[in-house]
């Protein structure tokens, strides 16, 4: 990140335990402003002690934390009438009705109209539903509602936790939609989520978190492009022969073989040299019977948070790190 970006959160070497159990092992975020970052990590990793900590539910053991160019301690209650968030499940009053729900957390803080309130019902598909009393809302209602609460004060950041959980997929598109014009009109998003081919549509910075660190931060075309991958199929008597010329072509060290029996070997190199790659095969008289190029997030994530060491027991080929691939009895 260059120095003239203007951030709109920042962390410095953050620090947070329960107990013996470490959250948040020295976390630097840089969040420019006027963004969607997608703030990924495994279960456990930190995300949300981050965000409870961004909005001062929680204090940090040490590490210092700046919102809107501000030093969060010293101006924590002004700074947050800026700030809009949904933690985990959003905190709302079940008895009143959603109409009633944002009223009320209108009042706080800058005072909000009526007529923001109707907005926000309609922005968020519930103004149908919107004078039942939210007991009687269904988990994805609730989530609906939640993310209305966080864009009540219409906030200058806006911090989600997991926001699609339990939304339909037309809920999704809404969200998805609302969250890039509220970058596109300098807002900044900061934004959790495991749905990652979301994210790939959504952010344009990414930062992955991993037992407590961050193992990876910025733009995401950047970060695609670096990990892009060509896989490519040969007869499995050609392997040895592909590698060679393989290595010759993306670098020693950029080529390995991803699966020995199907025959398949692994290029770390851009995706639009998948034609030199087949070239390559072709003048040494290999000709292959399967060429896959580009990248994703999604394996891009699994491999940044795969466990340091090797597993104690052999997996089976394809599993994924952290989840037992054995039966439960
Ligand atoms: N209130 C708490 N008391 C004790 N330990 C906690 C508490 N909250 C979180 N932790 C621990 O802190 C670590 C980070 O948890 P956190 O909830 O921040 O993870 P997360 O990245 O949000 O995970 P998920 O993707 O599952 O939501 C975990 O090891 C968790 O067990
Ligand atoms: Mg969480």
């Amino acid at each position: 990140m260059t120095a003239s970006t203007t951030l709109a959160l920042s962390t410095t070497n953050l620090r947070k335990s329960y107990g013996r159990q470490v959250a948040l092992a020295g976390l630097d975020l840089e969040v420019p402003s006027g963004v969607v970052y997608g703030f990924l990590g495994p279960n456990g990793a930190g995300k949300t002690t981050t965000m409870r900590l961004l909005t001062g539910l929680i204090r940090p053991d040490s590490g210092s934390i700046s919102v809107l160019g501000q030093s969060f301690d010293e101006s924590k209650h002004t700074i947050l009438y800026d700030v809009g968030a949904l933690i985990e499940s959003p905190s709302l009053y079940p008895h009143l009705s959603a109409r009633d729900n944002l009223i009320v957390f209108g009042a706080t803080g800058r005072r909000v109209g009526r007529a923001r309130v109707e907005e926000l019902l309609d922005l968020v598909g519930l103004r149908d539903r919107a004078g039942d009393r939210v007991s009687h809302y269904s988990m994805g209602m609730r989530q609906r509602l939640g993310i209305a609460v966080a864009l009540l004060n219409d906030p200058k950041l806006l911090l989600l936790d997991e926001p699609a959980n339990g939304l339909d997929p037309s809920g999704i598109v809404g969200l998805r939609d609302t969250l890039k014009a509220l970058a596109g009109s300098g807002k900044t998003v900061f934004i959790s989520s495991h749905i990652l081919p979301e994210v790939q549509q959504l952010a344009d910075i990414v930062g992955i978190v991993a037992a407590g660190r961050l193992v990876t931060q910025g733009p995401l075309s950047e970060l695609l492009t670096s990990q892009a991958l060509v896989r490519v199929k040969v007869q499995p008597e050609e392997t040895a022969q592909a590698l060679a010329v393989l290595s010759k072509l993306a670098g020693d060290g950029h080529v390995e073989i991803s699966d020995t029996e199907a025959a398949w070997l692994t290029l770390r190199i851009v995706a639009d040299r998948a034609a030199a790659v087949n070239r390559a095969l072709a003048e040494v008289s290999i000709y292959a019977s399967g060429l896959e190029a580009g990248s994703d997030l999604e394996s891009l994530f699994l491999e940044l948070t795969a466990p340091p060491e090797p597993p104690p027991t052999p997996t089976r080929p394809g599993a994924i790190p952290g989840w037992n691939s054995g039966v439960v009895s």
